[in-house]
């Protein structure tokens, strides 16, 4: 589904960034795969998956809040790559704090991560797709996004953020063949989870109709949908990936 197209994804090391990675390479893209900090277990599970895939994946390291890496790494693809097809914006960290409690910090820290790196990311490369005159931005937002809950008004806000700038990129930039889609993660079984309390596991589990946690390759198949021709007459969109718990609102 993805041949001859080349895709960046955020957060590959591990959780749903690594899912599609996995995803995509089953579906021949060529991968530039964004992690924070080098690791050789990291480079050499990229080379596993490459090969078994008969693709190519590289790595590419910085931190999504580091202006100026990001720029360097985008150097680096451009002396290698002349075009970008796909943008998964997934990289994201949780926040979990009472109103009262949350401080600016935590607020500032929040909102770069999680939405102005998609922002930035999102600029950097559209330049290559408006060259190209096509490609698709899959921004990774949350249902923590959509639906107010206690203690989320640091991350909810971030990922209400990027819920939003999605429909202005679809508005903007549609016009260039470029289409900017949301995926919106409910409870996935991921690194992210593996610190909440066993009650409000249960609470979201009694919640969700389908009564599992989703699992990485589950978001990853979605976001291939959104990254892939399969979708391309859509764009602004949001798809929520909950098992059911968000009600279809
Ligand atoms: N799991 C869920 O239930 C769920 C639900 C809704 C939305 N989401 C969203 O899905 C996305 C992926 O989350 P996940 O569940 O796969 O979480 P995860 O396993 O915790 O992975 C988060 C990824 O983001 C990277 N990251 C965080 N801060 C970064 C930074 N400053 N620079 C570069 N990379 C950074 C992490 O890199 P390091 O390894 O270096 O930390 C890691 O690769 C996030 O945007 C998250 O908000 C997840």
């Amino acid at each position: 589904m993805l041949k001859q197209k080349v895709a960046v994804i955020t957060g590959a090391n591990r959780g749903i960034g690594l899912a599609t990675v996995e995803v995509f390479a089953n579906n021949r893209a060529t991968i530039w795969a964004c992690a924070r900090s080098q690791s050789d277990e990291f480079e050499k599970k990229l080379q596993e998956i490459a090969n078994s895939n008969s693709t190519i994946i590289k790595p590419l390291y910085f931190d999504v809040t580091d202006q100026q890496a990001m720029k360097e790494a985008f150097r680096q693809i451009g002396k290698e790559s002349k075009r970008i097809d796909i943008l998964v914006n997934n990289a994201g960290m949780s926040v979990e704090c009472l109103f009262n409690m949350t401080s600016m910090d935590m607020m500032r820290k929040a909102m770069e991560v999680n939405f102005l790196s998609q922002i930035n990311m999102a600029q950097i490369v559209s330049r290559y797709m408006i060259k190209n005159k096509s490609g698709s931005i899959v921004n990774v937002a949350s249902v923590a996004g959509m639906e107010a809950e206690e203690g989320g008004i640091a991350y909810g806000s971030s990922k209400a953020s990027v819920l939003f700038a999605t429909k202005t990129m679809s508005l903007e930039l549609g016009k260039y063949g470029i289409r900017a889609n949301c995926v919106s993660p409910g409870f996935i079984e991921t690194d992210m989870w593996k610190n909440r309390k066993d009650d409000v596991r249960a609470k979201v589990l009694n919640e969700t109709p389908l009564h599992r946690p989703g699992s990485s390759k589950e978001v990853a198949q979605t976001i291939l949908f959104l990254a892939s021709d399969m979708s391309s007459f859509i764009t602004g969109q949001n798809i929520v990936v909950d098992g059911g718990r968000n009600k279809g609102r």
